[in-house]
């Protein structure tokens, strides 16, 4: 092992240009003009995989293309592990706050600033470096390893859904490992065992079939945006709870490990507000904020729009208003069943005055690995190893709606190690990976092998 850490810390500076090279395209999946960059930055993840010896396939989809590469030869007698990450990216947009152009990497303060510098190529680079090691000091992986690198993460992995079933055997694992999230801090790294939901709909109020005089017809018909604001009010309680009936039946009570294991993540409440431009934080009744933010499921409205938005006024009484939600969920929560719930929720806050229309959007199930199983407890072992720090362990709020069809077609568990800072910035302006984590993260992902072999076996 001692060669491959070696081998690691003699290379850091190509590591750096490498992610550099990564980062210059501009993958952005949301935008079809960006179709031939998506797929050059297939090509070069592909042929950074086939120049370590691994057995790569660019698989076409209707969609961008999914990169596999296996390390050879495939020992049935070892365990084999699948890493997942994505080389989509989110857009850019909006340039002007963005200090430096997004898909021209800078470095600065021991960071590199570019649109998917954490989230993900960065995350998922250190891996193939951990393993580039390993080839280049013949050292023997004591398991089989498959990466599986997709370009659509960013827009809801619709192609990766139907690949999986299709390509069960080829993508046959005993456990998937993904870094396509984040730790507390350098000196508190954690693993994250559980992943929030997600359930996306559209509400649409109709009212007059066209903007009226707000002087002349005020007053005596509904207000198509102020009936949605109500609507959306009733949604939640006084006490930060969901008010749908029915919305908190599925949800798994948090453990008095896991409320411990939370409360040794260090936090400061005017610190985060102050990070995050707040006068003070908010939430659910009765928890904390990292528990709010990770372990309780929550509505969020994420667009609100109706009338007039020019310049100046216009007296209107607008004909529509549209709002798009999202609701954030936890174990044991089903999109589905959640999903009929809010919409008979929102049926019955409708007044007969106004027409009400519902459009589903994306779903995605939240997700749990058992924290005192082997496999966590193997991880964090790497991940102490590699931060040279005790690795705790945490909930996160976002969510990664592909592993749960791991779960489903490859009957496989999944350890989420990530890499990335509290500050990092993913899908926001001004983008960065930290260096020290890019190289902390490439020493755990070295670690992890050696690790969860040994939990595999016993
Ligand atoms: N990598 C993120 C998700 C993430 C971030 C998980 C930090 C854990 C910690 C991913 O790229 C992402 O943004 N996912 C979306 C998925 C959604 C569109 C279904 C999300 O969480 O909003
Ligand atoms: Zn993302």
């Amino acid at each position: 092992m001692s060669a491959v850490l070696d081998h690691l810390a003699a290379n850091a500076s190509r590591h750096v240009d490498e992610l550099c090279a990564y980062l210059r395209f501009p993958s952005v999946s949301a935008q079809e003009k960006h179709a031939p960059d998506l797929r050059a930055a297939a090509d070069w993840v592909a042929s950074r995989l086939r120049g370590l010896g691994l057995d790569t396939t660019l698989h076409e989809t209707a969609g961008h293309p999914i990169v596999v590469a296996r390390t050879l030869p495939h020992d049935p007698a070892k365990p084999t592990f699948l890493v997942y990450g994505h080389y989509d990216v989110q857009p850019p947009e909006p340039f002007e706050l963005w200090k430096t152009p997004p898909f021209e990497p800078r470095i600065e303060d021991g960071n590199v600033y570019a649109r998917g510098s954490c989230d993900n190529k960065g995350q998922h680079l250190a891996h193939i470096h951990a393993v580039e090691a390993y080839v280049r000091t013949g050292t023997p992986l004591p398991c089989n390893l498959t990466f599986l690198i997709e370009g659509e993460e960013e827009v809801g992995s619709t192609h990766l859904y139907s690949f999986l079933p299709a390509h069960k055997d080829l993508l046959a694992c005993d456990a998937v490992v993904i870094s396509d999230n984040g730790i507390p801090s350098l000196t508190h790294p954690a693993l994250t065992y559980a992943l929030r939901g997600i359930v996306a709909l559209e509400v649409r109020v109709d009212g007059p079939d066209r903007d009226l005089h707000s002087g002349l017809f005020g007053g005596s018909l509904e207000n198509p945006a102020f009936a949605l604001c109500s609507i959306l009010a009733g949604l939640k309680d006084s006490k930060g709870r969901v008010s749908v009936p029915g919305f908190y039946d599925d949800v798994a009570k948090l453990s008095k490990y896991e409320r411990a294991q939370m409360a040794k993540i260090p936090f400061n409440e005017r610190r985060y507000a102050k990070f995050l431009g707040v006068p003070q934080v908010t939430g659910e009744a009765g928890f904390t904020t990292n528990e709010r933010r990770t372990a309780r499921p929550t509505m969020e409205i994420n667009g609100l729009t109706s009338g007039y938005q020019g310049q100046g006024s216009k007296t209107i009484v607008p004909s529509w208003a549209s709002a798009k939600l999202t609701f954030r969920l936890v174990p044991n929560q089903k999109p589905s069943r959640v999903l009929a719930a809010i919409r008979r929720r929102l049926k019955e806050l409708c007044p007969p005055t106004v027409r009400l229309s519902i459009t589903d959007g994306h779903g995605g199930e939240p997700y749990l690995v058992a924290p005192e199983g082997p496999l966590v407890q193997a991880g964090l072992k790497a991940m102490s190893g590699g931060f040279g720090r005790e690795a705790l362990l945490m909930r996160e709020g976002g969510s990664i709606p592909i592993v749960s069809a791991f779960r489903k077609h490859l009957k496989a568990d999944t350890l989420l190690l990530g890499m990335s800072l509290p500050d990092d910035n993913p899908h926001s302006p001004n983008e960065k990976f930290s260096l020290e984590a890019y190289t902390k993260g490439m020493r755990m992902a070295a670690l992890l092998w050696p690790e969860l072999s040994a939990a595999v076996r016993s």
